[in-house]
């Protein structure tokens, strides 16, 4: 009989899993804790923008016309407990106000509320980001607090799909990781992945603590990749290079790759800044701090990207105050293809300028919502036109496509001035250029 799979916690991850899950052809019943996100869900609702997922939920969830009926959701801990052969834990591990470590109530809670419904065999998945040693830490809980015992087994396996491509990633992962302690855990997560194993996907088994590592370590080595090309971009900005030029000259070296050395802004979203620190502090809690403080140094160059940002602006407009400047702001998310705001450069920089007094016009092609809600006392334009109408200067601040695809020439004929600032590197120079713009990229003084 086929497995039947729960996925607590249904935010990017969880909808995500648990609606590939459904296409995999597992009976899955999705659990959480906030009604609105439920009841959203059951009408094949997606609650953020990820391009593919709302048509996977349609293909699923029971009750809409046409579905496989196979994607359910609940709030009732008794049903999952009941209802799973596996449970994949996918709630967010955020950082704890005021500190570098990171946050597992939300964890420990779902395991907490699970564990007394779990009365017959079953293996516990952790998905979620978490500090090395808790697996080992949470195994023993289980065992404590689960009716069924031993029977009741955990593994731990760290997801990697990046947000715009969240669909296609959990679907097609470029590989499988499992942190195991038996052969039955190992058995019925390949069974699981099946497909994807199928496929090609590499599927590698390890113990728990080399598992929570290997996610801590790849998202460390994503962002030290951004900050190292960003630190090239300040070096070029003083000696009169050009860092994008620069990062395709190493990139066709196999070793180094050309993909995340695009320089600009930096990194933000909810997984890179707080996974480097909770990575830092773990470190620190197990003696091994020396090994990471090369990452206080990434933070650190990756957070000064926005304040250069802010810098180049002003000096572009001429120096001095932003007092009473137009300044249009193209993105406000903290990459394209998604409506995520949180910890976006974008809006760090758009809020720095309108703090000193710029008069800031935003406008993003999906996140607009969601930057509303967290920075309300900006303004915002319902198109790039209309953000750019009467500007000193345009920044261009999160790489979506509509912005490379706009007419630079009925922007400049609505733009108070011809500058524009480019914060992610992606705009063609040339275009902006023809159309009579003053161009400047962060790290190409010269292009
Ligand atoms: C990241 C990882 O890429 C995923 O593999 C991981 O699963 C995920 O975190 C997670 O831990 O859940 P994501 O946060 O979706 O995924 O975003 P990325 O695509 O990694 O981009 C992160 C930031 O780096 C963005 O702000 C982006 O604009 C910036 N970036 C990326 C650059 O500034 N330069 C680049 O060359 C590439």
């Amino acid at each position: 009989m086929a497995l039947k799979i729960t996925v607590i916690g249904t935010g990017y991850l969880g909808a995500t899993h648990a609606a590939a899950m459904a296409e995999l052809g597992f009976e899955v019943l999705g659990l959480d804790v906030v009604p609105e996100k439920i009841e959203k869900l059951r009408r094949g609702e997606v609650p953020m923008y990820e391009p593919g997922l709302e048509e996977l939920l349609h293909k699923h969830v029971a009750g809409i016309e046409g579905s496989s009926g196979r994607l359910r959701f609940t709030m009732d801990w008794a049903e999952a407990g009941e209802f799973g052969d596996v449970h994949f834990v996918c709630v967010n591990t955020p950082q704890r106000h005021g500190e570098y470590a990171c946050d597992m109530s939300y964890v420990d809670s779902a395991i907490a509320s699970l564990a007394p419904h779990l009365k017959g065999p079953a293996l516990v998945v952790g998905k979620s980001t978490v500090p090395v040693g808790s697996a080992d830490r949470l195994a023993a809980y289980l065992a404590e607090h689960a009716p069924a015992g031993a029977d009741v087994e955990l593994a731990w396996n760290p997801e990697f799909l990046r947000e715009g491509f969240a669909v296609e990633d959990t679907l097609h992962p470029d590989r499988l990781v499992v942190g195991v302690r038996g052969e039955r855990a190992e058995k019925l997560l390949r069974e699981v992945y099946a497909t994807p194993v199928a496929e090609g996907s590499p599927f590698m088994v390890t113990d728990f603590a080399t598992a929570e590592l290997v996610k801590t370590s790849a998202n460390s080595f994503l962002a030290t990749k951004i900050s190292f090309i960003n630190a090239m971009a300040e070096v070029c900005e003083a000696a009169d290079g050009d860092v994008a030029k620069l990062a395709e000259a190493i990139g066709y070296d196999d070793r180094i790759g050309k993909k995340f050395l695009r320089a600009g802004i930096g990194f933000g979203g909810g997984c890179l800044p707080k996974d480097i620190r909770a990575f830092m502090a773990r470190a620190g809690e197990l003696g091994a701090d020396q090994a990471l403080t090369f990452l206080r140094e990434i933070d650190s160059i990756n957070m000064r990207q926005r304040g250069r940002m802010v810098e180049l602006t002003r000096q572009e407009l001429g120096g001095g105050a932003f007092l009473g400047k137009r300044v249009a702001v193209l993105g406000a998310t903290f990459k394209p293809d998604s409506d995520d705001v949180r910890d976006s450069p974008a809006l760090n920089v758009a809020g720095q300028i309108h703090l000193q007094g710029g008069q800031v016009t935003v406008y993003d092609p999906k996140g607009m919502d969601n930057a509303r809600s967290l920075f309300p006392t900006l303004g915002y334009a319902d198109s790039a036109l209309e953000a750019v109408r009467g500007a000193d200067v345009v920044l261009h601040l999160t790489e979506w496509r509509e912005f490379r695809e706009l007419d630079a020439q009925a922007l400049g004929e609505a733009a108070a001035q011809r500058l524009i600032l480019d914060g992610r590197n992606a705009l063609d120079p040339e275009v902006w250029r023809k159309a009579g713009w003053r161009y400047r990229g962060m790290g190409r003084p010269t292009a």
